[in-house]
């Protein structure tokens, strides 16, 4: 069986046991991986992620009238929740649920509403790795919910309720890359994206390259990492320099005005803005398959992320090291996603896999959790499943 095939049997038994009878419709989201982009979404910058074959598969039939029922099947036994429809919806309750009655809620409050639902949910995107799990969760959630009510929400709209959802409801202060990737990206290609306009371009990744996850196996949780503090941190820096984002700053506006400006948070302004600038020759490189300036802009993008933002690990730096300097003008590698702990990406000549193999086995050796690779092709966001 393939891997979707596997989920989904486990999906529509998951549903059947706990429903006792067949689902009637199917829906997937993807998990993400950021090329470049980093910590920059939430400062209306450019990113350019792309979804990865893993994602959560949501199987969903009618309800009772008015009220929603969820299983969440990689949550442990009894991980149920069931709230109404037609009464002001709460959080509370697990972390997991609350995105499913935080999308709930934000679908009906955009003009959505809702029927009556019973819902099994389960991903084979790994959680805390910074694969954006829940972001696939949520976005499988809002599809799966809005489409059996009979709208068809546009992918932006669908990103931005599962994003509100974890704003409001989940506690975490994320941007809208994670979403917008789930939703909106295109098979073969990396997305790119105004987080400003939510404006996309889809850049289709050169047939030469092959794109790399090394999995360091350190897990974190993004609600409790410093991520919202690194938010924060970038907002008094747009304060101090009087923008409404950090987008909004060049590099000489940034030096300029640095005047009383903490060391910390200037070296946060400095990698958000250079971080942006990093993006459009980044989807250059990759759609023209230019090794050697991928190697460059993926170099550089940790760097800023490991000094300046200072979300990297003594554990992820030395598999950037080992596995750059393998690569060399072959390719680059960078972490991916928040930060303190999780994946890195490397982006390399498609014959490059031995190099990164080697590097990673070397890492290995010494290190007290084995990191990991797996190489995929760039899927598509998230869509129904022909089913039935
Ligand atoms: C997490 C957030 C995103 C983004 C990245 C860092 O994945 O959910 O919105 O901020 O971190 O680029």
């Amino acid at each position: 069986m393939s891997r979707r095939d596997d989920l989904i049997a486990r999906v529509i038994a998951g549903y059947r046991q706990a429903y006792g009878e067949d689902p009637a419709q199917l829906y997937a989201a993807p998990g993400r991986v950021n090329l470049i982009g980093e910590h920059v979404d939430y400062n209306d910058g450019l990113v350019l992620p792309c979804a990865i074959d893993r994602e959560t598969i949501v199987a969903l039939g009618d309800g009772p009238e008015a009220r929603v029922e969820v299983t969440a099947l990689d949550m442990g036994d009894g991980a149920r929740d069931s709230f109404a429809l037609d009464a002001p919806i709460a959080r509370g309750g697990e972390e997991w649920a609350n995105h499913v009655r935080g999308v709930a809620h934000f679908l009906q409050e955009r003009g959505y509403p809702l029927r009556g639902a019973r819902m099994a949910a389960a991903g084979d995107v790994p959680i805390g790795a910074g694969l954006s799990s829940s972001a696939s969760f949520g976005v499988a959630a809002a599809l799966s919910l809005s489409h059996h009510a009979g709208h068809a929400v546009p992918a932006s709209q669908l990103a931005l309720i599962a994003q509100a959802a974890e704003n409001h409801f989940a506690g975490c202060a994320c941007g809208i890359m994670d979403q917008m990737a789930s939703a909106a990206s295109a098979a073969g290609s990396a997305l790119l994206l105004d987080c400003r306009t939510l404006e996309t371009r889809s850049v289709p990744v050169h047939p030469g390259l092959a794109i790399t996850v090394i999995d360091s196996g350190i897990r974190r949780s993004l609600v409790t990492s410093a991520f919202n503090q690194r938010r924060a941190e970038c907002e008094a820096a747009a304060r101090h320099y009087g923008v409404a984002s950090l987008r909004d700053l060049t590099v000489d506006a940034l030096n300029a005005g640095r005047g009383d400006l903490d060391d910390v948070l200037f070296a946060r302004a400095r990698h958000v803005v250079a971080e942006i600038a990093r993006v459009a020759p980044m989807a250059d490189a990759l759609a023209a398959g230019d090794t050697a300036a991928l190697a460059g802009v993926l170099t550089e993008g940790h760097r800023s992320l490991a000094e300046d933002f200072a979300v990297s690990l003594p554990a992820l730096d030395r598999i950037a090291a080992l596995v750059g300097t393998a690569l060399g003008a072959s390719g680059g590698v960078r972490l991916t996603g928040a930060g303190f702990g999780g994946c890195l990406v490397a982006v390399s000549d498609a014959d490059a896999g031995d190099a990164i193999a080697d590097a990673v086995a070397r890492y290995n050796a010494e290190a007290a959790t084995p990191a990991r690779t797996y190489r995929f092709s760039p899927g598509s966001g998230a869509a129904p499943i022909a089913f039935g």
